[in-house]
């Protein structure tokens, strides 16, 4: 059976003021079309496994969201994190009490606030996935055709010889997380690293056994007894561990370790949405090359900027350009889009200062 696992835990600042650490980026409707990210990866997932088969992973801060925001939900499939641990103690959980429900499951874990267009490719790149990580004991993850030499991403390196195609399944030399830009930079010059797009496939069992080579630690507390799950004594036993276990990655404690990865390449687009410059390529554009979201816009002499405002809002702008313009309930941002990368650094201005 396929169970699919949303892990929707992070905080994800980047959209501030629409995003904050009370509402980070999968509860936001990025793109204005009266959807979140999240919801985007609920639906994307119904397509693939049964409702009943989908669990999120989330902080206990953010439960009210996720069910505010997914009403379909059993409640009993929001697995509570009462600590901020990152994606391997998530992974770990889940693991281990799908293995509990059905010991033969295959997983498919898939972050909360990405953009993946082109959902029917998906579909296809996600069964191959499947397939492979079932009949083959494989841990898989989903990779990406670089474009630049990010350093916010793993890079996942592939046989030279194998001449991978879109869509095929080949076996990983090579995961490195988040390289530095040098070293990023010699990856994507060499022609077969990708991308890892944080979507992985894999048995539950296959994981776990990962988890029991790699991090030990993670699978004493987690994995080695799974009694408790799926009884009344599960969100008790998940706190102890949670209290108990280090703060690390998938990517860090697994995928950089295992020995029997494989990648295939996706062939939906793709975007992990980092910054408001990678959503402005996805939104809408007036003859301006304006994108406007929400509120009553009315612009004159005005090109090249995002203007992302509440729907009530009656919003005049004369002569600017090249800037970005987000108001959410109690902020107003305008920022010029070239300087976005201080945009933290700003924000750490304020905190200061306030
Ligand atoms: N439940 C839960 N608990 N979810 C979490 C937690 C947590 O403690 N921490 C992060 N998440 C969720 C985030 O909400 C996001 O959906 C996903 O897990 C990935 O976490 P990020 O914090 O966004 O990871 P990243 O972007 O730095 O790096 C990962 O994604 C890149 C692609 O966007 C890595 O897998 C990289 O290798 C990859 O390239
Ligand atoms: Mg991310």
């Amino acid at each position: 059976n396929n169970y699919a696992v949303i892990m929707a835990g992070g905080v994800g600042s980047r959209f501030w003021p629409l995003s904050t650490p009370e509402r980070p980026k999968q509860f936001i409707d990025v793109l204005g079309i009266g959807k979140t990210l999240i919801q985007m990866t609920y639906e994307r997932l119904l397509n693939i496994v049964p409702a009943q088969n989908i669990y999120i992973l989330t902080n206990e801060k953010y439960v009210e969201l996720v069910r505010t925001q997914l009403p379909d939900i059993d409640r009993g499939s929001i697995l509570t994190e009462p600590q901020r641990k990152n994606t391997a103690p998530c992974i770990a959980y889940a693991a281990a009490k799908i293995t509990a429900i059905d010991k033969d499951a295959c997983m498919i874990v898939c972050p909360s606030d990405h953009l993946i267009l082109k959902e029917e490719l998906f579909k296809n790149i996600v069964e191959t996935a499947v397939k492979n990580a079932s009949e083959n004991d494989k841990i898989v993850t989903l990779g990406i055709k670089p474009t630049r030499p990010d350093t916010g991403y793993g890079y996942i390196e592939f046989s030279k010889e194998q001449h991978a195609q879109a869509g095929d399944v080949t076996k990983v030399l090579q995961f490195r997380e988040k390289p530095n830009l040098e070293t990023a930079e010699v990856f994507i010059k060499s022609g077969n690293f990708y991308w890892n797009s944080g979507i992985f496939v894999w048995k539950s069992a296959v994981v776990i056994d990962a988890l029991e080579k790699y991090q030990k630690d993670l699978f004493d507390l987690f994995c080695a007894d799974t009694s408790n799950y799926n009884t009344d004594r599960e969100q008790e036993f998940v706190n102890k561990a949670f209290e108990a276990c280090q703060d690390i990655s998938i990517d860090y404690a697994v995928m950089e370790k295992a020995d029997n990865v494989d990648v295939v390449l996706a062939t939906f687009d793709w975007s992990d949405l980092g910054t408001w410059k990678s959503l402005n390529e996805h939104l809408e554009k007036d003859t301006f090359n304006n994108s406007i979201i929400g509120g009553k816009v009315y612009t004159f002499n005005v090109k090249n900027c995002l203007v992302n405002v509440p729907e009530d809002k009656v919003v005049l702008i004369d002569g600017l350009s090249d800037h970005i313009i987000v108001e959410s309930d109690n902020v107003l941002m305008i920022l010029k889009t070239s300087h976005e990368q201080e945009l933290k650094n700003y924000l750490k201005a304020i905190e200061e200062k306030s």
